[in-house]
């Protein structure tokens, strides 16, 4: 096994821009603000089914890498939808109903309120929309079901049969657009200008972004549940997260640099070579598109544009960016549903393993060891942001579907 994850090739970049400052600096607090974080973590605790999702400690993996321990975040039961992006649309969905219901009364009303359905004839009459890869558009859907509005979902050419017909579970009404993921933003967009539906977008661009804010708060449940969770509360030395927009690591960046100021771990980012939109923006210094001419196995990180805001936080925040391609995905995936001595064997998807996968091979490289300074002190977390979200291409990399694997 140590074989392939050695031979891979993962390239690495040092952000040249990374700000060193113990204390968060007050433009990044316009991205991410304390308010902003804890108003998202006090409501989403309210949510029926909230409950904090498992930390596993990978003992048996980190002996193998000769680091003191890995902690890996399991996303797989996050809600209905199973990743955790039911933390982001879902709240994004939420807080729009809330301001919509309070601009149609000509009062503000609480978040609670819509929670409890105070307003249903009034949200039924609202429509969100959203162009996705997946996982955010199920949870887009799940909140639009759950919080009493209407949802119409924008899908890609190679967005999978398994995926659309989760989403529809959820009562969305799903259109397939010929192209990439690019067309299907712009056919939602077009659509929600024209039928007054409102669009609901987990990445930010110029006129956009005050939903992604909420979006990205939403996340911060994660990283606040795996700081309680890590025995001791000890502070992890390096995190790995996995890149798409970039919303996902801003998000942890910034509640660690607030949470842990000086202490906050190193950052490293991971995306497919295929849609390295951060990394080639940090080695630019300046937002970069990507032409995306291949999909990566790796669904939910195929996005060839980096969220404005999240680049703000990003280009600041993160110390590392790494790239790979998908070989080593399939191998981590059934290296996960293979524990064995009496541990639990864990469900991750394609976009949830490459955190995972790109520490096995820096561990396994010495340069890449060294420059990311992993050593018998580090206390890695991981977060697995996804469950088997698409059942039969899950079976076609592990060869048993998720259900079997929980059985073992
Ligand atoms: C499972 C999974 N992990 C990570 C990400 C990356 O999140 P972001 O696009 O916010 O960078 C995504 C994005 O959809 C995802 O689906």
């Amino acid at each position: 096994m140590e074989a392939i994850y050695r031979n891979a090739d993962v390239r690495h970049i040092k952000n040249p821009c990374f700000n060193p400052a113990v204390d968060y600096p007050a433009d990044l607090n316009g991205i991410l603000g304390s308010a902003l974080i804890m108003e998202a973590q006090d409501e989403i605790s309210r949510w029926d089914g909230y409950s904090p999702t498992p930390l596993y400690p990978l003992c048996e993996i980190a002996g193998a890498i000769d680091v003191k321990a890995i902690y890996y975040k399991d996303e797989s039961r996050r809600f209905a939808p199973g990743s955790f992006k039911a933390l982001g649309g879902a709240y994004a969905v939420e807080q729009l109903l809330k301001r919509e219901v309070s601009r149609r009364l000509g009062r503000e009303i609480s978040l609670g309120e819509i929670r409890n359905g105070r307003y249903a004839k009034l949200t039924s009459g609202v429509t969100v929309a959203t162009a996705t890869d997946g996982n955010h558009g199920r949870s887009v859907a799940w909140g639009a079901a759950r919080f009493g509005c209407s949802c119409v979902i924008y899908i890609h050419r190679h967005v999978s049969e398994g995926r659309c017909a989760a989403m529809e579970s959820f009562g969305a009404r799903v259109i397939r657009v010929e192209g990439n993921y690019d067309d299907s933003v712009r056919q939602a967009r077009l659509d929600a200008a024209k039928n007054g539906w409102y669009i609901v977008s987990d990445t930010s661009y110029p006129g956009y972004m005050t939903l992604p804010r909420y979006v990205m708060a939403g996340y911060t449940v994660m990283i606040k549940e795996a700081l309680e969770q890590i025995p001791d509360r000890t502070a992890p030395t390096c995190v790995f997260l996995q890149g798409g927009c970039g919303g996902l690591a801003a998000a942890i960046a910034g509640y660690l640099w607030q949470a842990l100021g000086e202490h906050r771990p190193r950052l490293i980012v991971v995306e497919p070579v295929q849609a390295d939109c951060l990394y080639q923006s940090v080695s630019a210094c300046r937002r970069v598109d990507v032409n995306i001419t291949e999909e990566s196995s790796m669904a939910g990180l195929s996005c060839g544009e980096v969220s404005i805001l999240a680049w703000g936080m990003v280009q600041a925040a993160v110390n590392d960016f790494l790239s790979m391609n998908d070989d080593l995905i399939g191998p981590t995936m059934r290296l996960l549903a293979r524990r064995q001595n009496g541990t639990t064997p864990i469900v991750a998807g394609e976009s949830a393993v490459p955190g995972l996968a790109a520490l096995l091979a820096a561990s396994w490289q010495t340069g890449l060891r060294d420059a990311l300074d992993l050593g018998v002190d580090s206390q890695v977390l991981i977060f697995g942001t996804e469950g088997a979200t698409d059942p039969q291409i899950y079976k076609n990399l592990v060869g048993a579907y998720p259900g079997e694997i929980c059985a073992e």
